[in-house]
């Protein structure tokens, strides 16, 4: 389904998995970790080390970490640059790793040996971590994939929820960040608040469209939908698990005068994120019932509920990104929608 929203916030990878995935500054500093941790192994061993043969296995060292961050091309660079050094080392100091006492063939089989089975442990070690990197984003593709789906169902019933839970969520994020929330954290929070308002789907449509004010029974009906969102992704498990007590609690108010009366650190910080997000999108987003507020004066209301409806730290965060909020969005936070 598409409301001329773009599917930009579908769920990305976060986690480098290889090199092509790295920052070119990060690869290339594990790249000199492992190169360093070659040249210092053989150091020691050369200089400190009396039972110099034994040692060598501790090569095996940076090939398996050149297979866990790179796979099995650098696993297998790793592995062969290890032997070209001992090789070198052998020809010009024969005396050393022991190899003194051997005839010149022995001496290279023995170097042969160990170098094959390097070389075989960095490339299938490397090619298993591939392996397994390709199945963990295939699942995290399918996750991304059943959020988006989910998300876009909620304008069947609300329309317009859809592209305000994007914004929700990408306000979410950028505040998160900017609290320093860590990675898997901060995609929780994206994620939960994509999702906040899914409840509604089993919300009755009078209510959800009613323009008067909501009698007592209406508000409690609404009121409803956190509960209901949890109840429809609860089966999922998994690390959607983690994301329930967000959506649960993203109309908790700091002062405890929220649904479910939860008060101040009690709230999970990712659902104190999004209700600064939620309510900010809300009051700059035209309603039947109202025009949107403009942007400042947005941020003048959340700002004056920072201690009662918000948490303060996060209203101060919600204020230091405030005036660069649409730099690097994809959507126009510091925008009226309509
Ligand atoms: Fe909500």
């Amino acid at each position: 389904m598409s409301h001329g929203f773009p599917t930009w916030h579908r769920v990305t990878e976060k986690k480098p998995t290889g090199i092509s995935r790295m920052a070119p500054s990060l690869a290339f500093g594990k790249e000199l970790v492992v190169i360093f941790l070659l040249v210092a192994i053989t150091a020691i061993i050369f200089f400190f080390v009396s039972n110099q043969r034994a040692f060598l296995n501790f090569f095996y060292l940076p090939v398996l970490l050149g297979a866990y961050f790179f796979g099995k091309r650098y696993a297998t660079l790793a592995a062969l640059f290890s032997i070209i050094l001992i090789s070198v080392v052998a020809y010009f100091h024969p005396a050393s790793f022991s190899f003194a006492g051997h005839r010149d063939l022995e001496r290279w089989l023995d170097i042969g040996t160990w170098g094959g089975f390097l070389l075989v442990t960095g490339y299938l070690m490397g090619m298993m971590y591939e392996k397994k990197e390709a199945a963990r984003r295939d699942i995290h593709r399918t996750y991304s994939g059943i959020l988006e789906m989910l998300s876009q169902m909620i304008d069947s019933v609300d329309r317009g929820t859809y592209s305000h839970s994007c914004r929700v969520s990408v306000l979410s994020e950028r505040i998160a960040r900017g609290m320093g929330c860590d990675e898997q954290q901060t995609e929780n929070i994206r994620a939960a608040a994509l999702l906040h308002d899914l409840g509604k789907i089993g919300v009755k449509r009078e209510v959800l469209t009613k323009i008067g004010e909501l009698s007592s029974a209406e508000r409690e009906h609404l009121k409803g939908h956190t509960s209901h969102a949890v109840g429809l992704l609860k089966p999922l498990g998994g690390r959607v698990s983690d994301l329930l007590p967000l959506i649960l609690g993203h109309h908790e108010k700091y002062d405890g005068n929220g649904y479910h009366s939860l008060m101040g650190e009690d709230i999970p910080l990712g659902a104190r994120i999004i209700a600064v997000a939620d309510v900010y999108d809300a009051l700059t987003s035209d309603r039947p019932y109202r025009t949107a507020l403009h942007p400042r004066e947005a941020k003048s209301e959340i700002v004056s509920n920072a201690g009662t409806h918000f948490d303060p730290r996060v209203v101060k965060v919600f204020e230091s990104i405030f005036p660069n909020l649409d730099e690097g969005s994809p959507v126009p936070l510091r925008g009226v929608h309509g």
